[in-house]
């Protein structure tokens, strides 16, 4: 345990005064909102949902010592910008509650509107078992979300990183999807499927080399394969393409997450590559965030 936490939470006793302290240490260390935080931490620590921790605050009731001391730990490391998702473990992604930690890319919430682009159009396909392909896939978020989704379609996953695929096949196991990982490159993956896949879907890196993001979470705890793509961001994207037109039948759509910025200069590499209707939608802040095309 370090400093700031231990001296925080010394007279602490009660679920209230937990949360105060914690949210005082968290918001002095500059955690982006540090109320949700330390809920989330108390949450962690006593076992409890959110909405009790929260209707026990409201009570004043009391906190064990020993769940005092594990918040306090906790907190501790939430201060020093350890990624919350790290310390409870888990991270919510639509329905599913999917294990994260070093080695893996946290699942966004952003990325879940991107999962949906992609469940809506694998709903559409008439097939009776249509295939959907997610390239990265890290944690196997977007795989397991169209898997469980939809599930009379065949999801085939591909991650590059070792120590992520660990992460893949935990989260494919404890769910109990029937996702195929393979592990290796997207740009020369799954040739097996040429021309038969309906749905290619990818959050890849987008984050171009010059552009180190701000957030110590990100920065420091985000695996570097997972978020930088070249100098312009977009050499994953553009190996992307060139598979996901080799894996799609005509008709197939492509499903892409990027940055707010990168719409315009992923419309041109898809026109480039023969794709047609390339389109980038909003996500719920406005913000550009995905662009679909057909094959
Ligand atoms: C931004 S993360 C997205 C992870 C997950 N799909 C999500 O949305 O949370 C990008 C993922 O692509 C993987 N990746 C990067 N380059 C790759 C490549 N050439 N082939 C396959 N996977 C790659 C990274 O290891 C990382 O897991």
């Amino acid at each position: 345990m370090t400093g700031p936490a231990l001296a925080a939470f010394a007279s602490v006793s009660t679920v209230d005064s937990a949360l105060q302290a914690a949210e005082a240490v968290l918001a002095g260390a500059g955690v982006p909102s540090p109320r949700v935080d330390a809920e989330l931490l108390v949450s962690h620590v006593t076992g409890l949902g959110r909405g009790v921790v929260r209707a026990r605050a409201v009570t004043r009731a009391p906190l064990p010592d020993d769940a005092v001391a594990a918040l306090s730990e906790v907190v501790s490391r939430r201060a020093s910008r350890e990624p919350l998702q790290h310390i409870t473990g888990t991270a919510a992604f639509r329905s599913l509650t999917l294990q994260v930690g070093p080695g893996v890319f946290v699942p966004r919430p952003e990325t879940e509107g991107v999962a949906q682009i992609a469940i809506d159009a694998l709903r559409a396909v008439a097939a009776e078992h249509p295939l959907a392909v997610d390239l990265g896939t890290g944690s196997g978020a977007l795989a397991l979300a169209l898997a469980t989704e939809v599930p009379h379609a065949v999801v085939t996953a591909v991650e590059l990183s070792p120590e992520a695929a660990v992460w893949t096949r935990r989260n494919i196991a404890s769910v109990g999807a029937e996702v195929r990982l393979v592990e290796g490159d997207l740009a020369d993956a799954l040739p097996e499927l040429d021309g038969t896949v309906s749905v290619v879907v990818s959050n890849p890196p987008y984050v171009p080399l010059g552009m180190v993001p701000r957030d110590p979470e990100v920065r420091l705890h985000d695996p570097s394969l997972a978020l930088y793509g070249g100098e312009d961001g977009l050499d994953v994207v553009r190996a992307l393409s060139l598979t996901a037109k080799r894996l799609l039948h005509t008709g197939g759509v492509l499903v892409i997450e990027h940055g707010e910025l990168q719409g315009g200069a992923i419309r041109e590499i898809l026109q480039a590559d023969g794709w047609r209707r390339p389109e980038t939608t909003t996500d719920l802040t406005g913000r550009d965030r995905a662009t679909t095309a057909v094959r």
